[in-house]
């Protein structure tokens, strides 16, 4: 569980994420924010392409971005806001969840994701949002 105020401080970690997103084409900002049991958080922000299918979600560059420092689960909560979602919240896209799955499994996690709009915010664990999900344990 996530008291109220860790909530906001990890809702306002991805709004300042998303200040700097690199969504030209889309023109669709989105900010991502990763809590860890240490009390880490991660960020991350779309990163767009001139070639557009290599666009990489907020979700996926704040999840490479803690790999690459060296995380290996602790993954406890994760929230996603889209500076132009209305009154419907941004949830993670199939890929990212898959991804966010990823370090999760590495710790034995279920993190939980707060979807955010500005009208509120959808609380849901990445399990429900990823049933049967494939990880590294399926590997042997
Ligand atoms: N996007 C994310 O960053 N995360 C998601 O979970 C959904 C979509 C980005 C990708 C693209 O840059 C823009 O939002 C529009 O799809």
């Amino acid at each position: 569980m996530l008291n109220l105020e860790a909530e906001a401080n990890l809702i306002a970690a991805a709004f300042s994420a998303a200040e700097n997103a690199y969504a030209p084409y889309s023109d669709y900002p989105v900010g991502a924010a990763l809590l860890f049991d240490d009390g880490a958080v991660i960020t991350g922000c779309n990163v767009e392409n001139a070639s557009y299918g290599l666009a990489l979600c907020a979700e996926t560059v704040a999840v490479a971005k803690a790999l690459g420092e060296g995380r290996r689960g602790g993954l406890t909560a994760v929230a996603v806001v889209g500076l132009k979602a209305d009154a419907e919240p941004i949830t993670p896209c199939g890929r990212c969840r898959q991804v966010l799955n990823e370090v999760a499994a590495l710790g034995a996690t279920d993190p939980l994701v707060l979807c955010v709009s500005k009208d509120g915010v959808r609380r849901v664990t990445l399990s429900a949002l990823l049933p049967h999900a494939f990880g590294p344990g399926h590997l042997g």
